[in-house]
């Protein structure tokens, strides 16, 4: 069934699926809300979806606090958002309007541990707020439920995808990731100093989940001389072998970026699992492992730095705030023209839109023959395998 074109544009609904929303064709009152972990940037798209939406095309935007609990809690937890409002955004970590990974409407959480399909509750909500559609900032989980609740009730949806991660599918980046990546470059500076009076080997543990892009990005541009990522299981031996290396050419200490993903090939010792969002699991210990399996191998000193949540908070840096605001920019754009179920993302320097289905179909990690994997192994860095 093809949906009747709302604002020039229309999209397949499956067969058989009953829309239960059906908002006013266009009552310029649109919802924003931000899901899953917070990365920054997020405020600089609130601010400019805002400062262009209601600033400029007069619409109502509305927030929606911590993802879409806001809607299905009594009373909602909503609040008119207006440039003025949204003055001093620009540069703040985090997110004004809250967010959550343990909302998810289609599998809601309910305080006797069981989980139960509220999404209904989110359509009532937005026909009663009397929403046109809603601007979903999130990561692939986020989208995902976006999508959902587009094709099973009908509530239009665009997408601006976020994540520290970098690694959703259609975008070049994601805004936030940079932010992440400098934290880390001085994280290892600082490392260095330590590292080289003390001849230690200085292991870092950044974040990611299974994808190495912020070990990479961090690993080159703080000089490490090994990384280990998920996406290449490492030999520890050749990280010991590096690091005797080293030392026979008088470099008696080594700095090590351990993505959180990250494990050994072999599974000699692994990382062990810790709950993460709801029903899903991290890895916790990348760190630790690696430097363990050092130590049964050579005679070193090691230890360890967890970067943790330091990586997602404070102000963005002036790449993500730049794409930040081009993405707040262009997802009301698409509103404005009627291309619901699109994502806002930026393919090879152009800030433009792909359909939510695609961007979140797969999930981009990084390509062992990546150039810059190349490029870091041509300068020596060793990846364990
Ligand atoms: O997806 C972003 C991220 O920061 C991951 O890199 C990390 O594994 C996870 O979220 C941590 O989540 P939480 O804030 O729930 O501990």
């Amino acid at each position: 069934m093809k949906r009747t074109p709302r604002n020039g544009t229309g999209w397949t609904i499956p067969n058989g699926v009953k829309l239960r929303y059906t908002a006013p064709m266009k009552s310029n009152r649109i919802g924003i809300l931000t899901g899953g972990g917070d990365a920054p940037g997020l405020n600089a798209v609130i601010r400019s979806a805002v400062k262009y939406g209601a600033g400029t095309l007069n619409w109502r935007m509305v927030g929606i606090e911590d993802a879409f609990n806001g809607l299905l809690e009594s009373p909602r937890r909503l609040r008119d958002l207006t440039p003025r409002s949204c003055q001093g955004l620009l540069h703040r970590g985090g997110t004004v309007l809250g967010t959550t990974n343990r909302g998810d409407p289609f599998s809601f959480p309910m305080s006797d541990g069981t989980a139960t399909d509220r999404s209904a509750e989110v359509a009532e909500a937005v026909q009663a707020e009397g929403l046109e559609g809603l601007i979903v900032i999130g990561g692939d989980g986020t989208q995902a439920i976006g999508l959902r609740l587009m094709d099973e009730h009908g509530i239009p949806v665009v997408g601006v995808p976020k994540t520290i991660d970098n690694d959703l599918n259609s975008t070049d980046f994601t805004f936030g990731f940079m932010s992440a990546v400098e934290t880390a470059t001085e994280a290892l500076d600082r490392l260095h100093t330590t590292a080289e009076s003390h001849d230690r080997v200085m292991l870092l543990e950044v974040m990611g989940r299974d994808a190495g892009w912020i070990a990479l990005w961090a690993g080159v541009a703080g000089g490490a001389d090994c990384i280990a990522i998920p996406e290449i299981p490492y030999d520890a031996d050749r990280f010991a072998a590096k690091i005797r290396d080293r030392r026979q050419k008088g470099r008696h200490f080594t700095i090590v970026v351990v993505a959180e993903g990250a494990a050994p090939h072999r599974g000699e010792r692994m990382p062990t699992h810790v709950p993460h969002g709801q029903g899903t699991l991290r890895k916790s210990g990348a760190a630790d492992t690696l430097a363990h399996l050092l130590t049964e191998r050579i005679d070193v000193e090691t230890r360890t730095t967890v970067l943790g949540h330091l990586q997602r908070g404070g102000s963005p840096v002036a790449y993500d705030r730049v794409i930040a605001t081009q993405f707040g920019v262009k997802a009301v754009e698409l509103i404005h023209r009627g291309r619901w179920g699109e994502m806002v993302c930026l393919s090879a320097g152009e800030v433009t839109s792909v359909p939510i289905r695609d961007a979140i179909a797969t999930y981009r990690t990084v390509d062992p023959t990546d150039p810059l994997i190349a490029a870091a192994r041509s300068v020596g860095i060793e990846f364990g395998g």
